[in-house]
């Protein structure tokens, strides 16, 4: 099985050497967890080595978003072309009479159209959870299977970047917990769940889990999750 390398240190090792390419994972987590810059960091990772990935943004703008991710060091530049960034919402606004234009077609058609010219084999959506909120979903739970079938007929490795409030799972039975609102946890092929979690008084401490992969054989623990200059997971709680 071919496999898209994170180059996230810790995380192919539990991953056994990436995500199996193809495979939808739902990157879920509360905000400031870092769902962005990690899926940034990979598709980055990945245009470095020629791989071509698209960043479809609802949350940010352009400009937001580049801001946070330069800052973090990943300079847009150095990938040659081969990372885009697919501004929804002010792409939106500049098409005329667009107002009217519902937010699922405007996504599936410039999703599927750049790819005649930039055949992108990553693909980031952040967020689920925006795009749920602006396409009105009328019937989440049939409508999000149907896009996420459509998303899988792309043919594209990619993360769903999906917000969760704090508190919803810390505590409860991981077994049972439920990492998103309308079942897209069983129709993805792997979650990976970031937290916060509080250390000693006044820490906390960044924590990442591979809730499930479809083929692959992982553990299932929460580790912590570093960024300096680049992230690292680290085994156990170090
Ligand atoms: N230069 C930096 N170095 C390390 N961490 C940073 C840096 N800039 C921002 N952050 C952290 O990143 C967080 C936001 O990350 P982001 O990927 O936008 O989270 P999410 O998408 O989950 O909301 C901030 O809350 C801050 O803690
Ligand atoms: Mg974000």
């Amino acid at each position: 099985m071919k496999r898209l390398p994170t180059n996230v240190d810790g995380l192919d090792e539990v991953l056994g050497g990436g995500v199996p390419e193809g495979n939808i994972v739902l990157v879920s987590g509360a905000p400031g967890t870092m769902k962005t810059s990690l899926t940034y960091h990979v598709l980055h990772a990945r245009a470095l080595e020629g791989v071509r990935g698209l960043y479809v943004s609802l949350e940010q703008n352009r400009a937001s978003l580049l801001d946070h991710t330069e800052g973090l060091g990943y300079r847009l530049d150095d990938t040659g072309g081969k990372l885009s960034i697919l501004d929804l919402g002010t792409l939106r606004k500049k098409l005329t009479g667009s107002a009217e234009q519902p937010w699922m077609d405007l996504f599936k058609l410039y999703t599927q159209g750049i790819r005649k010219s930039f055949d992108y084999r990553v693909l980031v959506l952040d967020s689920l959870d925006a795009l749920e909120i602006l396409a009105k979903f009328r019937e989440p739970r049939r409508e999000m299977f149907s896009l996420i079938r459509w998303i899988r007929d792309l043919g594209c490795t990619t993360f769903l970047l999906g917000e969760l409030p704090a508190d919803r799972i810390i505590g409860a039975d991981p077994r049972r917990a439920a990492y998103a609102k309308h079942k897209e946890d069983y129709l993805v092929d792997g979650i990976v769940h970031l937290r916060l979690v509080r250390q000693g008084e006044f820490g906390m401490q960044r924590q990442l889990r591979v809730v499930k992969m479809r083929g692959t054989r992982h553990d299932t623990g929460y580790h912590a999750l570093v960024f300096d200059n680049g992230f690292r997971v680290t085994r156990g709680f170090a």
